[in-house]
């Protein structure tokens, strides 16, 4: 432009005498320059209309700001994620693909981000696929789990504790009754959890909850009503996940932090299955109580089963409160007891 601009100026002084011509010798140059801008215009039309629209426009109930038109071709997929499931914080680092059946989760510097679920349930079987935080993910947690609110919560927890290249993920879980925690037990898992999805599933009945890792029990924890340890069946609770940096005490106890260069950490979610009874605070529970037909009502551990449970339970699990008597001099709660009279009778 420049170039261009001082030459027809240099021309037009040494060619003063013809001023004249000078008019008719910028018309290539005028008409040069309109189809350039209308083709850059072009360009740009079309590039905005192949682009997906900015991710941080999901569609959620978080979102106030209205949704550019673009976009909003995307909202009709209504895929599972769309449907069930609600961004809760960090909606710009939380996307969903594959026509709403897929979900990822980011974490950076700035922030991380979590779902939960729209429906309540009160009992259920729930399934979701995970894949975790690839390579170096020490410092990272992804929180999955069943949670209802207020100060007497109960939870149910599956939790992720990232780690280092080539040293094992930590698989955490615990249960909560009233507000009362402290029932952890902790997992390293016979596969990479990085490198696939794999299935994580959450068997909740009046009776028992169970901890499924690909089909396989790694957790049961039974109603012990009858000898006064609270067992969640009364509140509803939602589904939630989130991912977020936990590098004070995550990995090795907190002497690992995150390695922000190696960011964004991503989570992904697909296959989400919930066989359950959806709470409504009008309705009730979408099942009748006591009359269920679904079989994972009265789940409980066959005997090939409970072999299982007993193998992860012996070679994968790295952590149980149970048997932790530093945290717990006074001895653990009282369904640990429990579990040791029926592991001395089975
Ligand atoms: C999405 O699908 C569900 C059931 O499949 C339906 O109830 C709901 O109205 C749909 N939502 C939209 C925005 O189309
Ligand atoms: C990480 O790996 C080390 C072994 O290298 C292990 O002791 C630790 O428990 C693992 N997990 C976490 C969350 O630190
Ligand atoms: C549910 O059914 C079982 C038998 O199937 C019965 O023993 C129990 O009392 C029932 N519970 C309620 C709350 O009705």
């Amino acid at each position: 432009m420049g170039l261009l601009s001082s030459s027809s100026s240099r021309l037009s002084t040494s060619h003063l005498t013809r001023s004249r011509s000078i008019v008719p010798s910028c018309i290539p140059f005028l008409a040069f320059l309109s189809v350039s801008i209308f083709l850059l215009y072009q360009v740009d039309v079309y590039i905005a209309r192949t682009r997906k629209g900015p991710r941080r426009y999901q569609p959620t109930s978080y979102l106030l700001t209205p949704i550019p038109d673009e976009v909003q071709s995307r909202v009709i997929t209504n895929g599972t994620f769309d449907r069930l499931f609600e961004i809760t914080w960090g909606d710009d680092h939380a996307d969903i693909h594959e026509e709403g059946e897929l979900l990822t989760l980011r974490l950076d510097k700035r922030s991380g981000s979590g779902f939960r679920s729209k429906d309540e349930y009160l009992f259920g079987k729930i399934d979701m696929q995970l894949k975790l935080v690839e390579g170096n993910s020490a410092g990272t947690v992804t929180a999955y789990y069943l949670s209802s609110e207020g100060d007497f919560h109960d939870e149910i927890d599956f939790e992720f504790l990232g780690n280092t290249s080539g040293d094992p993920y930590t698989l955490h879980t615990n249960v909560y009754s009233q507000g009362k925690g402290n029932r952890e037990q902790q997992f390293f898992l016979w596969f990479d959890p990085t490198a696939d999805f794999h299935t994580y599933t959450i068997i909740w009945n009046p009776q028992r909850i169970l901890f499924y890792v690909d089909e396989i029990p790694i957790r049961e924890f039974t109603n012990n009503e009858a000898i006064g340890v609270p067992f969640p069946n009364t509140q509803p609770m939602r589904i939630h996940s989130s991912i977020w940096n936990a590098e004070e005490w995550a990995t090795k106890g907190g002497r690992v932090k995150t390695d922000w260069s190696r960011a964004p950490f991503t989570a992904a979610y697909r296959n989400f299955n919930a066989d359950a009874c959806i709470w409504s605070s009008l309705k009730g529970s979408s099942c009748p109580l006591n009359s269920t037909k679904r079989s994972w009502f009265r789940e409980k551990l066959n005997t090939a089963a409970v072999r299982k449970l007993k193998w992860a339970q012996k070679y994968h699990r790295v952590y149980n409160y149970c048997s932790d008597k530093w945290r717990f001099p006074e001895g653990p709660g009282l369904e640990c007891k429990f579990v040791y009279i029926l592991d001395k009778i089975t």
